[in-house]
């Protein structure tokens, strides 16, 4: 371990920190080495990291010196906030700014943030075709991490962008898979009329992120977008009918409808995906797909996917 470049992994009990933690100890001869950051080193899943390998380190987002405690002598470190956890934009701007700054003060030489567009950029404030949600924002989970990425270019910390994409896992974990209507019929719901997303297999993010530590300095300034496939909803469900042996409809509705379906966020997903539709041009086409498999060989597209997943996908 002694003469491998620690990578210090925040959200490594998470989704997109848990791939990268597990993309470091499956390249036994890569070079790193991942300092999993938990609050909890307790928990199920941190002690997991830690069988698998792993250096577990507690630290918060909202406690500063504990992240200069965390990043101490790293060569690198993944960055990444949890918008869902609090559903406050200028919180996770706070968390983005503490991060930059403790890499700063502790010199450590390659950041990867975890960010996404600031949509505030293509829809400003006054156009009407969405909402203006919390006073000041579009998609705040979106919002508040792009205009947070001059926190870490202003502090002059190293660092590579990289914008990720809808994760497929939300069929699993996130309430997004197949729901039975009224007529009976399972169907999946989005605003998003026959527009392709771009999607990808949540641990396919960090097997990226790994390939971009790997190819270290040449990545460092750059804006990386990154996805599995671009692919509509209606494809999605034709894919999923197969796997899932039932029919699954694609139930499109209006941005509108979709904000007004009551869930804690709903309105902030509901201007997410307008923003899906209304740029997908921008959208697949700054997620360059060559681009992520050329960091992650590995990665999957949707029917790779649903092939190794689709037996988890709830019927709601
Ligand atoms: N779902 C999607 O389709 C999608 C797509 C693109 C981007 N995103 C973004 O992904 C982000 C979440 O990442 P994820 O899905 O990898 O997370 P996740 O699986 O929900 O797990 C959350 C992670 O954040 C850590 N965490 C939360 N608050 C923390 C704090 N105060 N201090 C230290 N660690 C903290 C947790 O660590 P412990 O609990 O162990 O401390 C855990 O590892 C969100 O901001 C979301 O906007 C999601």
């Amino acid at each position: 371990m002694s003469d491998k470049k620690t990578i210090v992994v925040f959200g490594a009990t998470g989704a997109q920190g848990g791939g990268l933690v597990k993309a470091i100890l499956e390249d036994s001869d890569g070079g790193f080495f991942p300092r999993a950051v938990t609050r909890n080193g307790n928990s199920d899943k941190a002690m997991a990291l830690k069988d698998l390998g792993a250096q577990l380190v507690e630290a918060d987002l909202d406690d500063y010196d504990s992240l200069t405690k965390a990043l101490e002598g790293a060569y690198g470190a993944y960055c990444v906030t949890n918008f869902w956890e609090h559903f406050s934009a200028e919180k996770e701007m706070q968390q983005a700014e503490s991060l930059a700054k403790a890499c700063k003060a502790t010199g450590v030489k390659h950041v990867v943030w975890s960010t996404l567009e600031d949509t505030r950029e293509f829809v400003p404030l006054d156009d009407n075709r969405m909402p203006t949600l919390q006073g000041k924002w579009k998609v705040p989970h979106f919002d508040g991490k792009g205009a947070s990425d001059h926190f870490f270019a202003d502090n002059g910390v190293p660092t590579t962008y990289i914008l990720t994409s809808f994760y497929w896992d939300n069929f699993v974990h996130f309430g997004s898979g197949p729901q039975k209507g009224a007529d009976g019929k399972y169907a999946i719901t989005f605003p998003l009329d026959d527009k392709p997303m771009s999607g990808i297999a949540a641990e396919d993010i960090g097997r990226c992120a790994y390939g971009i530590f790997k190819g270290g300095e040449q990545w460092i300034g750059k804006r990386v977008g990154i996805a599995g496939e671009h692919i509509s909803a209606g494809d999605m469900a034709a894919q999923m009918s197969k796997a899932l042996g039932v029919d699954v409809a694609y139930n499109n509705v209006t941005p509108e409808v979709y904000r007004g379906f009551g869930f804690p966020g709903a309105d902030d997903l509901g201007n997410m995906f307008q923003f899906y539709r209304d740029f997908a041009d921008y959208f697949t086409g700054f997620r360059d797909i060559s681009v992520a498999k050329s960091l992650n060989p590995k990665l999957q597209d949707f029917s790779q996917w649903l092939a190794a997943n689709s037996s988890k996908i709830p019927l709601g």
